[in-house]
């Protein structure tokens, strides 16, 4: 089988693979992160979205409660909402700080991370891809009072409807200021990763199969 180097598969040495790839994952080309409002799904899409890739998976709220020792909830309960955004931005300065460690990853930020001024402007100067997953808010909603139901995900600022309603029209304009908008509504997990996918050109990372070979 031909490349489109027009070099046979074969003919392809070992260890030029291996650089290329460790080449790659270290561009800014793998990263992405995924914006927008609660409920919008940015860890489902982020999670289909690096399955397909083989690029890791990262949640920036996990990485604050593995770095707090506490659930998001309690954060805000006990220490206020200005302590989870210090939180917020330190956990994102620390993801876009390992970037040149070179693993490709996608990275889902909480619903009020790009809204706060600092850290749109760490992502603007780091320079890397920026998603705002975008749906109706009733959608939304609905999305967040059903994980609820389903005790998945406590959110401490799921409210009453007009307050969701009203932080939604608060921030929807600064989502709006990422660099490629994706309209989630109604539409399946898989279809908008696959948008995703082919709308910054992202590249899928080979692995090695139990004979060493790359896939
Ligand atoms: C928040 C959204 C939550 C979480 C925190 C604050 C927000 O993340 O970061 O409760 O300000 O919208 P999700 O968007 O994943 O629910």
């Amino acid at each position: 089988m031909k490349k489109r180097s027009g070099k046979t598969a074969r003919a392809t040495p070992r260890a030029a693979v291996r650089h290329t790839q460790v080449r790659t994952a270290q561009s800014r080309g793998h990263v992405v992160f995924l914006v927008g409002f609660m409920g919008a799904g940015k860890s489902s899409v982020g999670r289909a979205l690096a399955g397909r890739l083989n690029w890791r998976f990262e949640d920036l709220d996990d990485r604050i409660e593995r770095h707090q020792g506490r659930r998001v909830a309690e954060i805000f309960r006990d220490s206020g909402d200005s302590e989870f955004r210090q939180a917020e931005r330190s956990a994102l300065a620390a993801v876009l700080g390992e970037l040149r460690a070179g693993t490709a990853r996608i990275v889902a930020l909480g619903g009020g991370a790009f809204v706060d001024k600092q850290n749109a402007g760490l992502l603007k100067e780091a320079g890397v891809p920026v998603v705002f997953l975008d749906a109706p808010v009733e959608e939304l909603w609905e999305r967040c009072c059903a994980q609820a139901a389903e005790e998945k995900t406590e959110r401490p600022l799921l409210r009453s409807r007009e307050q969701f309603a009203k932080l939604y029209d608060e921030r929807r304009e600064k989502y709006r200021k990422a660099t490629l908008r994706v309209r989630t509504g109604s539409r399946t997990v898989d279809a908008i990763a696959a948008e995703i996918e082919q709308a910054l050109g992202l590249r899928k990372i080979r692995t090695r199969n139990e004979e060493g070979e790359f896939e």
